[in-house]
Order: structure tokens, then C-alpha cells, then sequence
């Protein structure tokens, strides 16, 4: 039953904060994604939480126990490493079943346990080479198979489908979700991925700056985002405004966009001053017709600049007086082309008090 609690971690390396205070907790079997750009501290979190990095300061429990006081075969641990994957001088079989064997199992249970744990990755290469004849993505599948196998009850999988061609990262993915949940185990994965972190996991850590920028289950970060990085981080593409608030209504505020625009957005937050707006591609109603919208106020006035198909929806960019905006509409509606004079009708939007490092570098992926 591993749940994992983590207590104000901090890792510096010279200069560099690695990890700067992070605090949270794992439920038992829940299947947890970590997401964040490059250099957040993802794979150092990662790191700590399996005991091979200690922190500067804080601390780091397994069922309630130091990771650190756990001798490191009993941690029950199936990793999958981003840096190193596999061991180099050892055959694909033997990395596969390098647990079973050093646990001691005996020959029928170490070949059940790897042959399974390779059927489980859809791999069928020779496993009597070695590693580095492999390409990455292969190597990745062996070493997910070699997590699998070690009957571990926490999983910890830094990008493990990061190297792996999309549709089958993609089935992987479920397939992993399934695992983990049949079993019972605890799944801790790193990802890049929003795509993927949204589609599997129970709830997503997202990292910025070695810090915990917002935990939640993925519908809870794409209805709810606490700051415009995680809009613009989870649930896709965003177009980004500043404003100013005007007015309120209820409980909505209305606000003015830089060049006039008005917009009512529900705001429990009940902001004032200088704010961000945060419209998502999908929440935007395009039309033609002036008379099919009502109001001045939700209504941008555009031209289409470019169409993109992308199956099962559209991306427009649509040049308007307030800059341009990303609009993503299903394929069953009417197609717009270049050139067309539409009316973009804001169904919903998200507001943000103004942040200090301005709007620019609040968004930025670094
Ligand atoms: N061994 C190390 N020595 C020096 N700096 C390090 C070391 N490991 C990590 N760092 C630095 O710590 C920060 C966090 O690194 P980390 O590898 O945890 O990021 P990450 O979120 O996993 O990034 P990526 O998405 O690129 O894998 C980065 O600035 C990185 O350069
Ligand atoms: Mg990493």
C-alpha cells in the first residue's frame, strides 16, 4: 500500500534550485502525472522520491517511512530511469528479469514474470542482444517491461513513452493506466505530455521552477487553472489577453480588453485592476452572422487568416482588432476559409489577477 508524502523538499545544485520547497502527497494506487517544462525538477523529484538523490532539506516517506531507511531492495520500487534505461552489459532478457533473479525466484517464475512483462510493452525483438543494438524507443519498452516485472507496488517512470512513436506511446499509455489499476499499484509518471497526463492520470502535478505550480485531477486544472501558466500548460492551446476590470455584474466581472473589447467573465475571485484573460480555442463560438449574436459585449469581429484541419476539428487563426486568436470548431460545423469576415462569440473565459513578472514570462515554458 504505498502512498508517498513528501515534506518541503529542496535540491540546489551550485546555482541552481532544482527543487525549491516541494510539498504533497500520493494516495495509495493512485496513478499520478507529473508534467512541467524542461528543467522544472521533474526527474529530480522523481529521483528523491526513489532515495537515489537525497535533498538539501526535507524529507521524503514511503508508507510513512523515511525512503532513505528503507533498504533500497525492500522500497519495492519499478523505475524507469530518463537518463539511464538499461544496464548495457546485460542481454534485453536478463535487464528484463534483473529483479526477479536478484530476489531469488526460481527459473519457471523468472521466465513467467519477464515473458509477461514483455507481452504486456508489444515488444518482439531477439533478447539475447544488447542494449545499445536497440533503438531508443525499444530500449524504453525493455525497461518498462523490467519495471513491470520487478513486482513492484510503486511505480516511478521518468518519460517512459517519450522515445516510443506516437501510436504506440499512445496505446501504451492505456495500457499502462490498466496495469496499474488491475494490480493495485501506485504510479508516479513524468511526462511532457499534456495530452498524455490528461488522458490518464487520476491527478496531475504540474512543476514550474522547482515548485508545485497546482495539483489536480485533470478536469479540475482544465476547468479551474489557479495561474495562466497552468491554462496555457494543461487542456491545450490558450490566447492570452490583459485587461482591465470595469465593472461587475453578479457575480461576473467585466472587463476591457486593450483596444476596447468587452467581455463578461464569471469571477468568483471578484478582481479588480489589472487583470489576465484567458480564452481557450474551444470556448468560442464562430459565426458569420452579425444578428446570430446579441450583444456587444462577448463579441470579437475578425477575418480568417489561416484554416488548419486537424480531424476531427479546425484551428482557425482569426486576425481581430484586439490581436490574433486561435478558434477551434468541430469538422460538422461550416468551414470558414481565408478571407471570411466572422464574429467570434467568447462563451467563456478565464480571469487572472495580473502577475508581477508580467504576462509574458508568466506564460513562458521555461
Ligand atoms: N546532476 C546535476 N547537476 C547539475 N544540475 C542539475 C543536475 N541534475 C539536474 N540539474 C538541474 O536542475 C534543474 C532541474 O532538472 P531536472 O532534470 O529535474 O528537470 P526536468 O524537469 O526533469 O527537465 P526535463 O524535462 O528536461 O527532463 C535543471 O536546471 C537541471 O539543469
Ligand atoms: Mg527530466
Amino acid at each position: 500500500m504505498p502512498n508517498v508524502v513528501i515534506v518541503n523538499v529542496k535540491k540546489r545544485y551550485g546555482d541552481i534550485v532544482a527543487l525549491d520547497g516541494v510539498s504533497l502527497e500520493i494516495r495509495d494506487r493512485e496513478y499520478v502525472c507529473i508534467i512541467g517544462p524542461s528543467g522544472s525538477g521533474k526527474s529530480t523529484l522523481l529521483k528523491v522520491i526513489a532515495g537515489i538523490i537525497k535533498p538539501d532539506e526535507g524529507k521524503v516517506f514511503i508508507d510513512g517511512v523515511p525512503v532513505d531507511k528503507i533498504p533500497i531492495e525492500n522500497r519495492r520500487l519499478g523505475l524507469v530511469l530518463q537518463d539511464i534505461l538499461l544496464f548495457p552489459h546485460m542481454t534485453l532478457w536478463d535487464n528484463t528479469t534483473y529483479s526477479p533473479v536478484v530476489r531469488g525466484l526460481n527459473y519457471n517464475l523468472v521466465r513467467e514474470k519477464g515473458l509477461t512483462a514483455l507481452s504486456l510493452v508489444e515488444i518482439d525483438i531477439p533478447l539475447e542482444i544488447l542494449p545499445n543494438e536497440l533503438s531508443r524507443g525499444a530500449q524504453q519498452k525493455i525497461a518498462l517491461a523490467r519495471a513491470l516485472a520487478a513486482d513492484a507496488k510503486l511505480l516511478l517512470l521518468d518519460e517512459p513513452l517519450g522515445s516510443i512513436d506516437a501510436r504506440t506511446a499512445r496505446s501504451l499509455r492505456y495500457e499502462l493506466r490498466r496495469i496499474v489499476k488491475s494490480l493495485g499499484l501506485t504510479a508516479i509518471h513524468v511526462t511532457h505530455n499534456q495530452e498524455e497526463a490528461m488522458s490518464i492520470a487520476d491527478r496531475i502535478i504540474v512543476m514550474r521552477k522547482g515548485k508545485v505550480e497546482q495539483i489536480g485531477t485533470p478536469l479540475e486544472l482544465y476547468t479551474n487553472p489557479r495561474t495562466p501558466f497552468v491554462c496555457r500548460f494543461i487542456g491545450g492551446e490558450a490566447n492570452f489577453f490583459e485587461g482591465k476590470v470595469i465593472g461587475r455584474n453578479g457575480k461576473s466581472t467585466i472587463v476591457a480588453l486593450s483596444n476596447g473589447s468587452k467581455l463578461e467573465i464569471y469571477d468568483p475571485k471578484n478582481l479588480n485592476g489589472k487583470v489576465v484573460i484567458a480564452i481557450r480555442p474551444e470556448h468560442i463560438v464562430m459565426s458569420v452572422n452579425e444578428n446570430e449574436v446579441n450583444d456587444d459585449i462577448n463579441v470579437l469581429e475578425g477575418h480568417i487568416a489561416e484554416v488548419h484541419f486537424l480531424g476531427s476539428y479546425i484551428r482557425y487563426v482569426v486576425n481581430t482588432n484586439e490581436g490574433e486568436l486561435i478558434v477551434k470548431v468541430p469538422r460538422n460545423k461550416i468551414i470558414f476559409k481565408e478571407g471570411d469576415r466572422v464574429y467570434l462569440h467568447v462563451k467563456h473565459a478565464y480571469l487572472f489577477r495580473y502577475p508581477e513578472e508580467g504576462l509574458e514570462k508568466a506564460i513562458a515554458y521555461e
